[in-house]
């Protein structure tokens, strides 16, 4: 299936994030996630000769979006790993990261990447698809308890253990593979008039557990933390409040957690100083032309 940038992914926040990173022409910048290459590009058109860009994605469809630059080096990677790519690139510090988390669009709309409720299919939701447990491996395996929480936690929702044990009890009888199979056993949970709302938090929590995304982000914030030179900048984008609050944490504290450390004499230590102290989120223009952009909050951070 080929298709062009444009119905790739439609980057959000592409000026304020690309803004934020302050882009000094000769600098060396990370995009954690090349996807349809909006904000790379965007960092490609602001930096100078001399400038450089590694770009990640653990996905190899995002490999046909790679721009044809010299400046440009592509990771095909997930983005936890990023201290050893850096290292083996011989990088010692960045002058800026972007991270514009979680899925794009070009997964929703791919029948047979498994992330969408509109299409059947296997339930796979693997963004890299040569490795790790699907996540009709998780609907199969985890036991009632552990899937549970994963509703719970990832999608909050609030019947996450009835739901739980509904799966449980099904895939006694059957196992559940594919995207029909297990529509026919949640979907009774939820009323009409919230159907779509209540299955977005269902698939997504799924997506979250299957790709392991709250432990990959953790890893790659501590590797951007210590890989950032003084007055570099960090620019996250999320779509969730977990992932957010991982982020605010970060920036706030110096851990993801938010556990506050104070030195002697009773300040915060933090590696960081927000540069916005308020989110910033999509304007009325952009979650109009860009429905998918409408829960993305963006933060932005300078390295002290
Ligand atoms: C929201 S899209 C990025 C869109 C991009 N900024 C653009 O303008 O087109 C997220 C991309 O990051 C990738 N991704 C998500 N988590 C990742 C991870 N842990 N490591 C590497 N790539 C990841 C996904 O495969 C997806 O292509």
């Amino acid at each position: 299936m080929t298709k062009d940038i444009q119905t790739y992914h439609i980057p959000v926040l592409l000026k304020p994030a690309v803004d934020g990173l302050d882009i000094r022409p000769e600098g060396t910048y990370v995009d954690t996630t090349l996807g349809g290459g909006g904000h790379t590009r965007e960092i490609l058109s602001r930096l100078g000769p001399q400038g450089r860009l590694l770009g990640f994605d653990q996905d190899e469809d995002a490999e046909r979006n790679i721009p044809d630059d010299p400046r440009f080096t592509f990771v095909r990677s997930n983005f936890r790993f990023l201290h050893n790519f850096l290292r083996y690139h011989g990088i010692s510090q960045i002058d800026g990261l972007l991270a514009d988390l979680g899925v794009s669009s070009h997964h929703f709309d791919d029948s047979e990447r498994g992330f969408s409720f509109r299409f059947d299919g296997a339930l796979d939701m693997r963004m890299n698809k040569r490795a790790g447990q699907t996540a009709a491996d998780i609907v199969n395996t985890y036991s009632e308890e552990r899937l549970a929480n994963v509703f719970y936690l990832y999608g909050e929702l609030k019947n996450s253990r009835k739901l739980a044990a509904a799966l449980v009890k099904a895939r006694a009888a059957a196992p559940i593979n594919t995207i029909g199979a297990f529509l026919d056993i949640v979907k009774p949970f939820f009323g009409r008039e919230r159907e779509k709302k209540e299955m977005a938090r269902v698939f997504q929590a799924l997506r979250i557990e299957v790709n392991q995304e709250m432990e990959a982000l953790k890893e790659m914030l501590y590797a951007a933390t210590d890989a950032l030179r003084p007055g570099g900048r960090l620019a996250v984008i999320t779509y969730h409040s977990l992932e957010d609050r991982m982020v605010k944490n970060l920036i706030k504290t110096g851990n993801v957690e938010g556990k506050m450390e104070k030195d002697f004499f009773g300040n915060t230590q933090t590696p960081f100083r927000a540069v916005n102290n308020k989110v910033i989120v999509p304007d009325d223009d952009e979650t109009a032309r860009n429905p998918r952009s409408r829960s993305a909050k963006l933060r932005i951070a300078e390295k002290l």
